[in-house]
Parts: structure tokens; sequence; C-alpha cells
């Protein structure tokens, strides 16, 4: 799959497919008016039966237009209003990616930038129509026999742009590799957790590192136990399969700057342990991996892309399963950094395992720390599947994840840490306890991970609402991969 730049506006019919946009009530952009001309006008010609009304999202596909060197043509709504609306433009492009897949184009031409967008530059829309369309690519049928008539997929987009800048084709570069690490993520998280154990886990992440010559170093329960890592050990210790530690390490900064440190909770089946989970959905709980294989596919993105940043990602993965051998409600466990926890509910083991990577994160000496995890149920109530909630200690770290989110359409919305929430946690036997009562759920949950991250700059993603998908269109989103690679990207700008 290549996306490549066509600078001449000229038709030169390569590509299949003519993309155009089209506003309500027939409006064409500058360069589709033009096409329209082309073709002797049989695109308004088309448009006057009012078939299309151009609202945002729908799509049509013509065949041989009079004039036109290509063999089809997809006009795509947008909507109304002097600029694209933010929410417009996300529909657009999604509806663009299902009707482009739908149709099993092999390849297309992309003139879809003569519509300005409501505060983005047409750079960063392009970004977004990219990914729409590079999105909706994305299969998950390896576990299938060959289909009948097997999917043929996009082999080339070729973007059609007044002015070839080199924004723009860096805006191509960010969206394919936001695409590719985001189907990566989408693809361990997919796999079941027959398959996809914390050892399987730990190796895939090995394979990357090997491939963009990563630092790795993945550690199990001997390293663990040494280290004192009594919580995450205590979540493991109810599977048969070893619980791993992975560190991945990207250098792509000056040697002593300090890296940002990406920590993702890598559960790879959540059955509850002995506070056992109800059989409805549980198979869903092999997605609680997700916040670890975005760490994953955040660091292959950067080192992708050769950010001018050292950064280094923590995964703690393990199962957390019912066992003659697993902890028990009311078990006191120590953690790695010398607190006591009282388990009072052993399905709140999301907190537990990243304790300790909160913990081992300090000797990287981090600029930032920032977590990722399919943490509380409780967020999805709160938030539902649209939006990741964020907490953390530092306005500034907070600030910029809110606003990666908006610029990736990924997003985040802040909810409040205050120390009145601690109370919460309060245990009677030892220094703290694991849950905080129904309540609050997803601030007292950050609340526990907070008590690990004090010597730091933190922030936690509570991504439980928006990692997968149920239903009709099951399976992992690849978010909030988008975000993290929006924020690094972010930082590595601003840098120069
Ligand atoms: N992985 C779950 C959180 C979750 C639940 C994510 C449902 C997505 C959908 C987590 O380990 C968990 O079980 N959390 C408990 C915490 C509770 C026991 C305090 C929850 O949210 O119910
Ligand atoms: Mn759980
Ligand atoms: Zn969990």
């Amino acid at each position: 799959m290549e996306v490549v730049m066509q600078q001449d506006l000229s038709l030169t019919g390569k590509g299949a497919c003519l993309v155009l946009a089209c506003q309500e009530q027939g409006k064409l952009g500058s360069y589709a008016r033009w096409v329209d001309q082309q073709c002797g006008g049989a695109l308004s010609h088309f448009l006057a039966t009012g078939d299309f009304t151009g609202e945002p999202g729908q799509c049509q596909l013509l065949y041989a237009l009079p004039g036109l060197p290509y063999e089809r043509l997809l006009l795509v709504g947008v909507g109304s209003g002097e600029r694209l609306r933010e929410e417009d433009l996300r529909k657009s492009a999604q509806a663009l990616g299902r009707a482009v897949a739908h149709a099993k184009l092999p390849e297309l031409s992309l003139a879809v930038l003569d519509i300005p967008v409501a505060h983005r530059t047409a750079t960063e829309s392009a970004e977004i129509w990219l990914r729409g369309i590079l999105d909706a690519q994305y299969r998950f049928d390896h576990h299938k026999k060959p289909a009948k008539h097997p999917y043929r997929s996009l082999e080339r987009i070729t973007l059609i742009a007044s002015e070839a800048s080199a924004e723009l084709q860096e805006s191509i570069q960010l969206a394919t590799t936001i695409a590719r690490a985001s189907h990566w993520a989408r693809d361990l998280a997919n796999e079941p957790g027959n398959i996809c154990t914390p050892t399987w886990l730990a190796e895939q992440a090995r394979q990357m590192a090997t491939r963009l010559g990563l630092g790795c170093e993945i550690l199990g329960p001997l390293e663990m136990e040494e280290l004192g890592m009594n919580l995450l050990l205590g979540v493991a210790q109810g599977s048969r399969q070893e619980p791993r530690l992975i560190v991945l390490r990207y250098q792509g900064g000056a040697k002593d700057e300090k890296p940002i440190v990406l920590v993702g909770k890598g559960l790879t089946f959540d059955a509850g342990g002995i506070s056992l989970k109800p059989a409805d959905k549980m198979d869903e709980m092999k997605y609680d991996m997700c916040g670890g294989a975005s760490a994953l596919a955040a660091i292959q993105a950067a080192a992708e892309l050769k950010l001018p940043l050292n950064i280094v990602a923590i995964v703690p993965a393990s199962e957390n399963l019912p066992d003659g051998k697993a902890t028990k409600p009311g078990d006191i466990h120590r953690s790695m950094n010398g607190l006591s926890i009282e388990i009072l509910n052993t399905d709140a083991e999301g907190r537990l395992i990243l304790a300790d990577a909160l913990t081992y994160a300090e000797r990287f000496d981090p600029d930032v720390v920032i977590d990722m995890a399919t943490l509380t149920g409780a967020c999805i109530i709160a938030l539902g599947h649209q939006t990741a909630a964020v907490l953390g200690n530092h306005e500034g770290l907070i600030h910029d994840l809110l606003a990666a989110g908006r610029k990736a359409q990924d997003r985040a919305w802040e909810l409040p840490l205050f120390p009145e929430y601690q109370e919460q946690l309060k245990s009677p036997f030892a220094d703290l306890s694991n849950v905080g009562g129904r309540p609050a759920g997803t601030i007292t949950a950050a609340c526990f991970l907070s008590r690990f991250a004090e010597s730091y700059r933190w922030a936690h993603l509570d991504i439980a609402g928006v990692a997968w998908q149920s239903g009709e269109q099951k399976g992992a989103t690849g978010r909030p991969v988008p975000l993290l690679v929006h924020y690094l990207w972010h930082r590595a700008k601003s840098k120069s």
C-alpha cells in the first residue's frame, strides 16, 4: 500500500477511480467544478437529479462519465457550511473508507482537499481523509478459511493537491505510520487469549524491536521476584502462563535526554480471578491488553518516523484467572515501591500490574510517564465509547494529551483527581486497598495509580470504552494509538 502525491491537477486517469467531495445542495469544490467542466457538465447533470444530497458521509459511485479518463468517479458528501465541520470530516472520511473497501477499489485518486475544514489546514485534513480510507482496509480474517471471492485490497492512493508542500508529504507519512501502528495494535488485540499470551506478546514486541533496532529487555518471574514486583506476580500466580515485563527503548534524541515513558496494561485475558466475572461477554476480556498494544505500536511509530525523542515502552503482561493458587480477596501483597496492598477484589488487577510497572519506570528518570489501560467499566458509564478518560498529576501534560486527541480525532476528556477521592482507598489492614467502591470508579482507580507515580509527571488514559467495539463491527479499534503518535509528533515538532 502506498500513498503518492500528485501536484499536477490535470486528469491523468491514473488510479481507476477519482474521488471528489460535494457539499449539500450539490455545491462542488473548486477542483470538482473544473472536473465537471471537463466531462461536459455530466456531474452537475447527475446532481440535478437530487439523488445525491451531499450530507456528510453519503457516497455515490458513478461509472463511465464522458470525457473523464477514470473508469469510476466516487462522490463523497461532506455537509454544508463555508468550512467543513470537524465531525463531518470524520464522518465523511470514515464513510469514504467504507465505500472504497466495499467496492474493493484497487487504487484511487483523492481530490477532496478543495473543501476547507474548520480549524484545520489542508495538510491536517489530508491526514484524516487518508486514515479514514486506510483504516477501512483493515482485515482480521486469518483464522477463517480463504474466502470464495478474496478481498482485493487498496494498493495505491494518489493524493491530488494544488501545492505539493513538504508538510503535505509529512502528513502522508504521519497518516500511513499511524495506520500501520494502529493496525498492528488491532492485530495483537484481536488475537485470542490462547494465542496472545504474555510470552507471545513479548515475542511480538521483540520481533518489532529487532526490525527497527530498538533496545529490548524482557523480564520473567525470576527477575520480577528480585525486583519485588509482588503485585504483578500476585496477579499472575493464578495462571499457568508466566508473566512478562516487556521493556523497549528507542533512542532518537540526545543520549542524556530524559525519555517519554509509555506504560501499557498488557492483561492478555481477564477472567477476574477469584472475583470471577460473569460469563456474558467475558470473551471480550482478551482485549484487556489494548493499553500494552498501544504502547508497543506508539514506540514503533516513533521509530518509523525517526522522531528526535527518547522513548521507553513498558508493558506488564499477565493473565488474571481463578485457580487454587490464585490471589484471594483479602490477601495482602507488598508492591515494588514498598506499599502493602489489601486485594479486596481480584478483578481490580490492572492497577496492580501497572503499579509495579510505574515504579519500574522510575529508573529511567522520565521526562513524563503516560499509562494506557482498559482499567474500569466505570469509564464506559462515564464517557461511553467515544471518549477516553485522562487523569494525572501535571496540568501541562494533560493539556497536551487532550490537544493531541483533538488533532488525531481520537479524543480524551479530563476527570478530576482531587485528593478527597484517596479516602476511598483506605484499608484497615494495609497501606492501601485495591478498590474504592462504586462511586467514581475511574477516579479511584487513577488515585491508586497516582500513589506509584509521585516522583514524576504522569498522566493516565483509561481506554476501557474506546479500545474495542462490540456488536457487528466487533474488534479492537487501535485507539489510543493516533492520540499517542500525535502527542509524540507534537513533542518532536516543538523541539525544533
Ligand atoms: N479490565 C477490566 C475493566 C473493564 C471492564 C474494561 C469492562 C472494559 C469493560 C478491569 O480489570 C476490571 O475488571 N475492573 C473492575 C474494577 C472493579 C472491580 C473495582 C470493573 O471495572 O468492574
Ligand atoms: Mn479485571
Ligand atoms: Zn482488567
